[in-house]
């Protein structure tokens, strides 16, 4: 297996003892075979003149200008790869959309490859192999996988085949009934599917936290009730400030933007709720911590505990982070950011030099908390459940205000401790009451 990457920067810290992502798991699993059966280079051309089978996993970002802007998905890269391919190829080869893509995309990609490639004879068969891992628990999603699902034309006997090897390649760790096979068209679907679905569930759940808010009602224990319903199941119902991350809005923009294209514009607008539930709930966050701070946190401390988007990871990609900080910026405050994995120039680039007039990063909790008038939870991490509050507590301005926007802190210890909690879909602390309806 060669890793081939344009960037030279980024090979050479594949190559070294820092691996340029963080994932659990991974630096072993590098460690182990790198320079025995695989290689990280950008001789592009000689690993793609050598390879059989070639997975493309390219970028495939939300196109930022032009027909489509801001819901499509731009598959430039997508495009100057198969042109390499087709440049350099002087055998048959197996191509593997592993980036997300449209539906159809094959199709498009067939066309660019079939005309540009200058050897002759030479034949590519391309397959829809979706990936489905999610990060911070890729090396498990990886070996064992839900499903491992393939697509290709196997309508003839040349898709079927290569449908085959790649099985083949599966069968090596994965049980053979968890390899799924579909037409391409279905395979590519399915990728966009999925994460539309997953999305779905945590903006319905989201939305019912407000509800809760507003009645009584607990969240969690809406959601451990309706999980007991084998048909809907348990996971994916975590209420949250929002979900992030680089695939779900952007996938679902896009499968919303290709049921415009197709005219189904009452299709498009039912994804575009969740997208627009999501926001709902970053905004509804921000206003909380206005409200319950007495209309005002001009020149107050706000310890933001957590930046990236999930635990486990240093993605800090579509965080609710983001929109999280700059609400509460607008309205004055200044953040005291502590996040275990993100380091100050990711914030920066997120951020911008402006917002970050109003932000300061720091390495240790303890300095970030201290003489704060209120903490946010932006990302659930395992550390700041382990923190001893109490004492936190003490070097805070008072009242003392905990918001949690991941549902993950002792809420009843906060409250005994004398904090003011706020927590997402859960039943409203009496102090806040009078700024209720925020
Ligand atoms: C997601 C999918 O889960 C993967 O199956 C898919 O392969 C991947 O996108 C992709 O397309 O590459 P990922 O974005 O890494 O994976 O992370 P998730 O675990 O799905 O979390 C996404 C966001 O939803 C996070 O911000 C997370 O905190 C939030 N979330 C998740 C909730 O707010 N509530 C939940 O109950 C679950």
């Amino acid at each position: 297996m060669t890793v081939v990457d344009l960037n030279q920067q980024r090979i050479d810290a594949w190559n070294s003892d820092n691996l340029p992502i963080y994932e659990p798991g991974l630096d072993e699993v590098v460690k182990a075979c790198r320079g025995k059966n695989l290689f990280f280079s950008t001789d592009c051309e000689a690993a793609i003149r050598a390879a059989q089978c070639i997975f493309v996993s390219v970028n495939t970002p939300t196109k930022k200008t032009g027909l489509g802007k801001g819901k499509a998905a731009d598959l430039t890269y997508w495009e100057s790869a198969a042109r390499n391919i087709a440049a350099w190829s002087t055998s048959d080869k197996i191509i593997v959309e592993k980036s997300t893509v449209p539906v159809r995309t094959a199709e498009a990609i067939e066309k660019v490859l079939l005309r540009n490639c200058p050897a002759p004879g030479v034949h590519f068969d391309i397959l829809s192999n979706p990936e489905f891992l999610a990060e911070g628990t890729a090396i498990d999603d990886l070996t064992t996988p839900d499903r491992v699902l393939i697509g290709g034309k196997i309508e003839n006997d040349r898709g079927t085949a290569a449908c085959a090897a790649l099985v083949d390649v599966y069968a090596n760790w994965v049980p053979r009934e968890r390899i799924l096979t579909a037409n391409l068209w279905s395979a590519e679907l399915s990728k966009l599917t999925a994460n539309a679905m997953l999305a779905q569930r945590i903006s319905s759940i989201n939305a019912i936290s407000a509800l809760c808010e507003c009645t009584g009602a607990d969240v969690s224990q809406v959601s451990f009730a309706i999980g007991k319903d084998s048909r809907i199941g348990p996971k994916f119902l975590n209420a949250s400030v929002g979900f992030g991350g680089s695939c779900f809005q952007k996938d679902i923009l896009n499968l919303a933007y290709i049921c415009e294209c197709h005219g189904l514009q009452e299709v498009a607008d039912y994804w575009y709720s969740v997208v627009g539930m999501n926001d709902y709930q970053k905004t509804r966050f921000v206003r909380r911590v206005v409200s319950a701070m007495f209309n005002t946190i001009r020149n107050k401390k706000i310890a933001m505990l957590g930046f990236a988007f999930k635990k486990d990871t240093g993605d800090t990609r579509e965080t609710p982070a983001i929109d999280v900080a700059a609400g509460m910026i607008e309205d004055g405050a200044k953040i005291a950011l502590y996040d275990p994995q993100v380091p100050e120039e990711q914030v920066r680039m997120d951020m911008g030099e402006e917002a970050m007039k109003s932000i300061t990063c720091y390495k240790n909790p303890t300095d970030a908390l201290k003489d704060a008038h209120a903490v946010t939870i932006m990302t659930e991490w395992d550390e700041f459940k382990t923190y001893d509050w109490k004492e936190i507590y003490e070097v805070m301005h008072k009242p003392a205000f905990v918001f949690d926007g991941r549902n993950i802190l002792d809420h009843a210890h906060l409250s005994e401790i004398g904090f003011i909690v706020y927590a997402l879909g859960k039943p409203i602390d009496p102090f806040l009451k009078s700024a209720e309806g925020a």
